[in-house]
């Protein structure tokens, strides 16, 4: 698709980071965009920074509550689409949404991992069931969907379990690239991209722990085990306060959003150029770019400390 003028765009997670922007850049080009999110509040905000932009007359920006790993709200969301933008057929899906967390198999309860695991793989895929027949009916398509670096390696270092979210990137990378045959057997008009950030800046730390626990700070349990990963990690966790952990951890999201090497509007860019060249694997960030040749060359040392050490020094990670 060279052109997004004149198209509609659906986008998950359209409330912040990478959705936000790209609700913004595609809006900004004259593409019509339905978003869904759990929060009503950040996609009002969206909206309200695409109409900054200056929203070109007759341009809809329409925002929808649903939890896109809930089939129910999800065939909701797709028939408010397509009441409310007055058409059988979208061009662009954006499945965007997602969030960390359930780490490990053996400290984070059950509900947790299948939270993670339901939201970042089932929210591709219900949301891409149920908009593909409106996908069929446009001239042209394109469904984008958002993996990770941990699509293709499955760690976050050697001090931290990440099992969830990594097999749940794991399967949007395999589901997208089998897709890549799958449509242009039955669907040649439709292309799709599997997308791979690297760190980008956005606030997702802040959203997984409120999507999965509730609230912005950290429940006994999770204190709990916060204080044996740093106990893990040397530090003498055991004399801070919950006060100071509390505040680590806001400081931790903080740093996460804000000292980032790619931000969420740069990335945004990097999806949108990908998706005009239709390029089926579109890697976001030159750290994602260099962990991609990193595990390429060395597949089998990539779980090792030695590994993560010489990378997280060579592109400025620090995940602690
Ligand atoms: N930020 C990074 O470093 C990074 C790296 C690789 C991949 N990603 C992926 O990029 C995508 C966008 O993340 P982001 O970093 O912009 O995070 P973000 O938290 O800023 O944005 C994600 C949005 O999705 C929404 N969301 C979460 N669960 C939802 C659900 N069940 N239904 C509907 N909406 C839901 C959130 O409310 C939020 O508005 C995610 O799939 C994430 O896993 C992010």
């Amino acid at each position: 698709m060279k052109d997004f003028s004149g198209k509609l765009a659906v986008i998950t997670g359209g409330g912040t980071g990478m959705g936000r922007e790209l609700a913004r850049q595609l809006a900004a080009q004259g593409c019509d965009v339905a978003m869904c999110d759990v929060s009503a509040e950040a996609m009002a905000e969206t909206k309200r920074l695409c109409a900054g932009d200056r929203l070109p007359q007759g341009l809809r920006v329409t925002t929808h509550l649903a939890d896109v790993a809930d089939e129910r709200q999800v065939l909701a969301f797709r028939d408010e689409v397509a009441a409310r933008h007055e058409t059988d057929h979208i061009h662009l899906l954006f499945n965007n949404a997602g969030i960390g967390g359930g780490n490990s198999l053996f400290t984070d309860p059950r509900e947790k991992w299948e939270r993670t695991f339901n939201i970042c793989w089932g929210g591709v895929y219900l949301s891409t069931r149920a908009f593909l027949p409106m996908l069929q009916k446009a001239t042209e398509g394109h469904i984008v969907n958002t993996s990770s670096v941990n699509g293709f390696w499955a760690s976050l270092g050697p001090g931290l379990s990440h099992t969830a979210y990594s097999a749940a990137k794991f399967a949007v990378k395999g589901f997208t690239e089998a897709l890549i045959t799958d449509l242009r057997l039955n669907a040649p008009h439709i292309k799709c991209s599997v997308v791979m950030p690297g760190h980008i800046g956005t606030e997702i730390l802040a959203n997984s722990r409120k999507i999965l626990s509730g609230g912005e700070r950290l429940t006994p349990a999770e204190m709990e085990r916060a204080r044996a990963r740093l106990a893990a990690a040397g530090v003498d966790a055991a004399r801070l306060s919950d006060e100071e952990l509390q505040r680590k951890w806001a400081e931790r999201a903080r740093r996460f959003a804000e000292d980032a090497p790619t931000s969420a509007a740069d990335a945004a860019r990097i999806i949108l150029d990908g998706v005009k060249a239709e390029r089926w694997r579109i890697l976001v960030g030159e750290d994602a770019h260099h962990l991609d040749e990193r595990v390429r060359q060395d597949p089998e040392g990539a779980y090792d400390a030695a590994f993560f050490e010489s990378f997280a020094r060579e592109v400025g990670w620090r995940v602690a």
